[in-house]
């Protein structure tokens, strides 16, 4: 029989790299996976009573956010749920909460660092809720790619666009180079006011949505787009293609919304006759393309409370939300578009065992699993944050 421990190594620390959970740590990029200290056994009949408890005996001294992909067991402790902009926004409207426990991922809790007081402390309960995404682009690749731009002349007509859905060190290379943050539901405005600074934006990391918003919200052709690899030599890309595109998409995505097929479309439209077909535009193009309705988290939960009785809605995004809005919305045929369950995996490493042990740990006066971002990318990426917040 052929041993399979002797045959595995260790995965190095490089950016491609899968640390194993509780295996190790990369703090520089989403890929933190230790997790400190003794968890409740998810078992623990008390979980709900102790988290209750903790929260209770710490007052107005704790705030905790929930992003909407959160599991129902942890958002019913959230002190106000949203996505990834409007959490950010709260955490910064909170001065006088000592600790912001943030159920969400890591690029969203160095977000709310950034955007809060010195003194405040930001929270992540499991440090293995990273996202995949937001790992695609490192640091190190997006600056060998602005190196090539320089190189061919092109960097002064280049401006840098980052999604939310990136790290502190990205939104600071893009606060460096005079570009800005945006989110899924201010991406146009983002590029409006970057084709008014140049001729060109390099958008990062999610190819879907540069694409999505460049072409269908903007008038662009699909030609205008090039997909820059960081894993090809020279992006995969010759000097003529970057030379003439309008837009280099960074080649990420989100592995939850790039599930989402053309054909889950289709399979839909046959089996629910007259159905709305509602996506993000993390999505693929086709899948948009082929969608009645596009739009953020936050779009799709109003266009959902807006809808009438008896419509009928298939739903493109994380299915803890398209499950929670089901059951807000009896009246409506709400259904996940896809056959496949489509959790985000680690936006679900924030469970009840964990959130349960930040607030007991806080109780008793340690302070687990802080983010912080370090003061010089922490200003750098505040440039670009504020370059959001004053869009026109
Ligand atoms: P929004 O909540 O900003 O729409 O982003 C979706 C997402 O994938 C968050 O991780
Ligand atoms: Fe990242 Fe996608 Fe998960 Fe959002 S849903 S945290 S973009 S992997």
């Amino acid at each position: 029989m052929t041993d399979v421990t002797s045959t595995w190594t260790e995965p190095s620390n490089t950016a491609t790299a899968l640390l194993l959970l509780g295996r190790g740590s990369d703090p520089a990029s989403e890929r933190g996976v230790d997790c400190p200290g003794d968890l409740p056994a998810p078992s623990d009949p008390d979980l709900v009573a102790r988290a209750t408890a903790a929260k209770a005996a710490l007052g107005d001294r704790v705030f905790v956010l929930g992003h909407h992909y959160q599991r129902d067991e942890v958002i019913q402790f959230a002190d106000v749920t949203g996505d990834s902009f409007k959490l950010a926004q709260q955490a910064a409207a909170r001065p006088g909460a000592e600790f912001i426990v943030f159920c969400g991922v890591h690029f969203m809790a160095e977000s709310a660092d950034i955007l809060t007081k010195p003194e405040q402390k930001v929270i992540l309960p499991d440090l293995a809720a990273g996202c995949s995404m937001a790992d695609m682009a490192v640091l190190g690749q997006v600056e060998t790619a602005w190196e090539r731009f320089e190189d061919l002349g092109i960097a002064g007509d280049v401006v840098p666009v980052t999604y939310m859905n990136s790290s502190a060190d990205i939104k600071g290379f893009v606060g460096r180079n005079k570009g800005v943050v945006c989110t899924s539901s201010n991406a146009k405005r983002a590029l409006d006011w970057s084709f008014e600074q140049g001729s060109k934006v390099f958008f990062l990391p999610d190819q879907h949505l540069g694409r999505n918003t460049a072409v269908l919200e903007m008038g662009f052709d699909l030609d205008d787009c090039v997909l820059y690899d960081p894993h090809k030599p020279g992006g995969g890309l010759t000097d003529e293609q970057l030379r003439s595109a309008r837009m280099i998409l960074w080649r990420g995505h989100c592995s939850v919304h790039g599930r989402f097929t053309i054909d889950s479309v289709r399979e839909v439209r046959e089996r629910v006759p007259g159905v709305n077909v509602l996506v993000h535009p993390e999505c693929r193009h086709d899948v948009v393309r082929a969608a009645d309705y596009v739009g953020s988290t936050e779009y799709i939960i109003k266009a959902l409370d807006a809808a009438p009785a008896g419509s009928a809605w298939a739903v493109g995004t994380e299915l803890n939300l398209v499950r929670r809005l089901a059951l807000a919305h009896p009246d409506k045929q709400i259904m996940f578009l896809d056959r496949t369950v489509c959790y985000c995996s680690t936006m679900n490493r924030i469970d009840l065992p964990h959130l349960v042990w930040a607030l007991e740990e806080l109780v008793a006066g340690r302070v687990p699993n802080v983010i912080t971002v370090d003061e010089d990318t922490a200003h750098n990426a505040r440039v670009a944050l504020d370059q959001m917040l004053a869009l026109p």
